[in-house]
């Protein structure tokens, strides 16, 4: 087994990996996808089998932590055996999943028993109409059914996404958090970041994180801290409610690249070097090369990293110069 720690090129330690399972997905998110979507071919995907040797090469390579992105990974098939399988790789400290929760009444018990140890779940509204305007197409009554699913199932913590826009969800930034108050989970509000062209203009809908934050100190005492989950969040705690932080993720206010300590792995096997860049490895080419090794394969991610890009540029790029893959392929 290899033991040296995974580096990047500019001595960032690498010890997260994010995992796009499927590119597919039953919501159509204004911020992430165009209305009319063309998916990967499904032979495009990775099979379960390729996608478990990858984790276990990464994790034998010192990654620590494993997400589980998509699409929205539920919709897989056999997401669940993965989980358990992806679990036991003797030396992974936590395999989290993050997902839009329109299925996850169904399966929040058997991820929690299968190894999940924490889950993400995307709410940009408590509001059916807006829900609807925000997701395009999902039902804002199954995705309050998987929350309280997962609230029974015992994960190790649960944590909302809400990707904030201007004149569409910010005036329900309070009743996001009331929410999370009222059920004891904690709540990331996200700055909206321009991947995929999803045939809107992103500019006019800008809402930044320091907006959310004025808005929260309207109701709620918050005290900075400096927990971190191993994600981009800036924690604040709230005085009196122990049992929900609050994080913002500003990628776009407060670029967070330099303590960067993850990679991804695309629905199709592609390593993404970073969520801004197209730099990549074609992984699923070697890993359907029966003449490449498990050790080869780990030299071409060490050499990969040599290239991880200092950070995304996601901001000052001209539009026809940013990644026109689409967040859905990529994980988030
Ligand atoms: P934990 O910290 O483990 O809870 O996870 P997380 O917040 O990293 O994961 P999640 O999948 O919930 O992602 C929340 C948001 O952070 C999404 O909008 C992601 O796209 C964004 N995000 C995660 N990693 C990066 C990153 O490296 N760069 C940028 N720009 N955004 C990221
Ligand atoms: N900007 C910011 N966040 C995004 N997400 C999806 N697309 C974008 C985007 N363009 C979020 C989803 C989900 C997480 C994986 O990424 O809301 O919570
Ligand atoms: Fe699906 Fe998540 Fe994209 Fe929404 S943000 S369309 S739920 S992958």
């Amino acid at each position: 087994m290899n033991t040296l720690k995974l580096m990047d090129g500019l001595n960032r330690h690498i010890d997260y990996l994010r995992l796009s399972v499927t590119d597919r997905c039953d919501f159509r998110c204004v911020y992430c996808m165009a209305p009319e979507m063309k998916f990967l071919p499904k032979h495009q995907l990775l099979s379960s089998e390729e996608i478990i040797r990858v984790v276990r090469l990464f994790v034998e390579m010192g990654i620590k932590k494993v997400r589980l992105t998509g699409g929205e990974p539920l919709i897989r098939q056999g997401v669940v055996k993965l989980c358990r399988q992806i679990a036991v790789l003797p030396g992974l400290n936590e395999l989290t999943m993050t997902t839009n929760g329109s299925h996850l009444a169904l399966w929040a018990n058997e991820l929690a028993g299968g190894g999940v140890k924490r889950i993400n779940i995307s709410l940009d509204s408590l509001c059916q109409n807006t829900f609807k305007v925000m997701t395009r197409v999902g039902n804002l009554q199954s995705v309050l059914a998987g929350i309280n699913a997962a609230r029974q199932a015992g994960f190790a913590s649960i944590k909302l996404n809400s990707v904030i826009l201007k004149g569409i969800n910010d005036h329900e930034v309070l009743s996001l958090v009331d929410f999370a108050v009222d059920h004891g989970i904690d709540i990331s509000f996200i700055e909206e970041m321009p991947i995929g062209r999803v045939g809107r203009s992103r500019q006019e809908d800008y809402y930044s994180s320091d907006e959310v934050f004025q808005q929260i100190i309207q109701r709620y005492r918050l005290i900075e801290t400096v927990e971190q989950t191993g994600g981009p969040a800036k924690y604040l705690r709230i005085l009196d409610y122990p049992l929900t932080r609050i994080g913002l993720i500003s990628p776009h206010s407060h670029n967070f690249c330099s303590s960067c300590n993850r990679v991804r792995v695309t629905a199709d096997g592609r390593l993404l070097l970073c969520l801004g860049h197209e730099n990549s490895l074609d992984l699923c080419n070697l890993l359907r090369d029966s003449s490449v090794t498990d050790s080869q394969i780990q030299d071409a991610i060490r050499v990969a990293l040599w290239r991880k890009p200092e950070k995304h540029e996601l901001y000052t790029y001209d539009e026809e110069f940013r990644p026109v893959r689409f967040m859905s392929a990529v994980g988030g």
